[in-house]
C-alpha cells in the first residue's frame, strides 16, 4: 500500500493527538520526523513516541517527505507554509490558515501556482456529528433549508493567561473558535456571499491565576473577543453567529440548522461527535444515530496528558489520499482561505459600518461515504479510514 512520507512542524500541545492517531489511525500516513524550533518540544515527543526530531532544513531537503503538517501557533502559519510551499512540500496546517486575509490569498495562491496541496483544519467537519447531519439534509430530511445559528461562549481572556497565543494577532475568539463555527456552516451550506458584524473592543484584562505567572498584571488581548454576526450564503440561506468571548469558560455551543420540514439541532462542532439532534412538527426532538466513523473513540497509543482533540488528523489523513488518488482533498486551501475571509469581513463590516462582500469561493467538500465504523470486534480494529480513499 502507497503511504506518504509525512513530518510534523510545530510539537506543542496538540501534536500529542496528531502524533498518536497518525502512528495508530491512519495507515496512509508515514511519520518520519518532528520539528520544533523549542527543541525541548520535539525532543519530548521524541522520546514518547519514538519519532525522530528532524530540522526544518532537514526535513526541506528530504526528497521523500512528501507532506508537512504544521502545528505551529497562529502567528507562525504564514512564514512556516510559505517557506514549506517554496521547497515543494505539500502543507496541512492547522486553523486558521493564518492571521492576515491577504497573507492567506498568497498562500493559496503559492499552493495553486506550485501545484501542491495545501490543507487546511479545522477538519472536525470530516467527524461522525456533521457528516451525519449533511446526509441527513442531503436526504431532505429537514426540507429547504432556511436558516442557521451559531454561538459560542468562553472567557478568552482569562484563556489567554494560560495560552499565551492567545493575547496575540490571530489567537481572538472569532479566529481560535469561531473557526470552528463557521467551518461547520459552510461544509454543510457552502460559500457565503455577504457578512455583516457588529463587534466590542477588547477590554483590559487583569491576570488572577496565580500559578500562570501574570498575576496581577493587565493587557488587552490584541484581537477582539466579542462579535454578533449575520451571513446571507450563495443558496440564499441566512446566518447568525453569535461569538462572545467576554463570557466565562462553562461553553453553551450551539449550531442549528433550521429548514422547511424539520430542524438539526447539532453538538459542538470543536469535536468529531457532536450530537445530532432531529425535531419534527408534533414530535419529540429525537437523537439520530451517527451514519459515519470518526466519532472521536479512544485509539490504541501512549495517553497524552490530556486526551482530547480525538480524531485531529483526519483532514490530513484524508489529503493524504487525495494526493494518491489525484483528486481534490476536503479540507481545502479554498475552504479554509474563505473561512478566515469571513471572519476578517465581520471585523472590517464592524469597522467600516457596512456589509462586507466576499471576494472568495470554493468547491463544497464532497460528504465522506456512510457506513464506516471506528471499531470492530471490540475495538481490535477500525475501518473508517476506508471512508477517506
Ligand atoms: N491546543 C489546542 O487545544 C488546539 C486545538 C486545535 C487546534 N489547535 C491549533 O494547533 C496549532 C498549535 O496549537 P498548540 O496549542 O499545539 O500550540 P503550542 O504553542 O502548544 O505549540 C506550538 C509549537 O510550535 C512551535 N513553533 C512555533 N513556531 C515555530 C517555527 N517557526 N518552527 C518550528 N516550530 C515552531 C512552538 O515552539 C511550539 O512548540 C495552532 O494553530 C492552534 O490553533 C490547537
Amino acid at each position: 500500500m502507497e503511504r506518504i512520507k509525512t513530518a510534523i512542524v510545530g510539537c506543542g500541545m496538540i501534536s500529542y493527538i496528531y502524533i498518536k492517531n497518525f502512528q495508530n489511525l491512519f495507515s496512509v500516513i508515514d511519520l518520519v520526523g518532528i520539528c520544533d524550533n523549542f527543541a525541548q518540544n520535539a525532543e519530548e515527543k521524541s522520546r514518547l513516541f519514538h519519532v525522530p526530531v528532524m530540522t526544518m532544513e532537514e526535513i526541506k531537503a528530504d526528497p521523500e517527505i512528501r507532506l508537512v503538517v504544521n502545528l505551529t501557533g497562529p502567528q507562525a502559519h504564514y512564514p512556516v507554509i510559505k517557506e514549506l510551499l517554496e521547497a515543494g512540500k505539500n502543507v496541512y496546517t492547522e486553523k486558521t490558515l493564518c492571521v492576515d486575509f491577504e497573507q492567506g490569498r498568497e498562500l493559496a495562491a503559492l499552493a495553486k501556482e506550485k501545484g501542491l496541496y495545501l490543507g487546511v483544519a479545522p477538519d472536525t467537519f470530516l467527524g461522525a456529528g456533521l457528516q451525519t447531519a449533511r446526509l441527513l439534509i442531503e436526504r431532505g430530511m429537514i426540507g429547504r433549508v432556511t436558516s442557521a445559528r451559531a454561538a459560542i461562549n468562553r472567557s478568552q481572556a482569562l484563556n489567554s493567561e494560560l495560552f499565551r497565543f492567545i493575547r496575540n494577532p490571530g489567537g481572538g475568539f472569532a479566529y481560535d473558535i469561531g473557526v470552528y463555527y463557521v467551518t461547520a456552516l459552510l461544509s454543510l451550506l457552502g460559500p457565503v456571499k455577504k457578512v455583516t458584524g457588529f463587534v466590542s473592543e477588547a477590554r483590559e484584562h487583569e491576570a488572577r491565576i496565580l500559578r500562570a505567572g501574570d498575576f496581577g498584571n493587565t493587557w488587552k488581548t490584541a484581537d477582539n473577543n466579542l462579535y454578533a454576526g449575520s451571513m446571507l450564503f450563495e443558496n440564499g440561506t441566512v446566518a447568525t453567529l453569535h461569538l462572545d468571548g467576554e463570557s466565562i469558560d462553562e461553553e453553551q455551543p450551539s449550531l442549528v440548522i433550521y429548514g422547511t420540514e424539520g430542524i438539526l439541532n447539532l453538538g459542538d462542532p470543536n469535536s468529531f461527535h457532536g450530537e445530532v439532534r432531529l425535531q419534527f412538527n408534533n414530535s419529540p426532538e429525537t437523537l439520530m444515530p451517527f451514519t459515519h466513523g470518526f466519532t472521536g473513540m479512544t485509539l490504541y497509543g501512549p495517553e497524552p496528558p490530556a486526551d482530547y482533540g480525538q480524531h485531529r488528523g483526519t483532514g490530513a489523513a484524508e489529503m493524504a489520499w487525495a494526493m494518491i488518488g489525484k483528486r481534490p482533498h476536503r479540507a481545502s486551501a479554498e475552504l479554509g482561505l474563505h473561512t478566515l475571509e469571513i471572519l476578517h469581513g465581520l471585523d472590517v463590516s464592524a469597522a467600516e459600518e457596512r456589509v462586507y462582500r466576499m471576494t472568495t469561493t470554493f468547491r463544497q467538500p464532497d460528504p465522506l461515504p456512510c457506513g464506516y465504523t471506528d471499531q470492530i470486534l471490540g475495538g481490535m480494529q477500525c475501518d473508517a479510514e476506508g471512508s477517506l480513499v
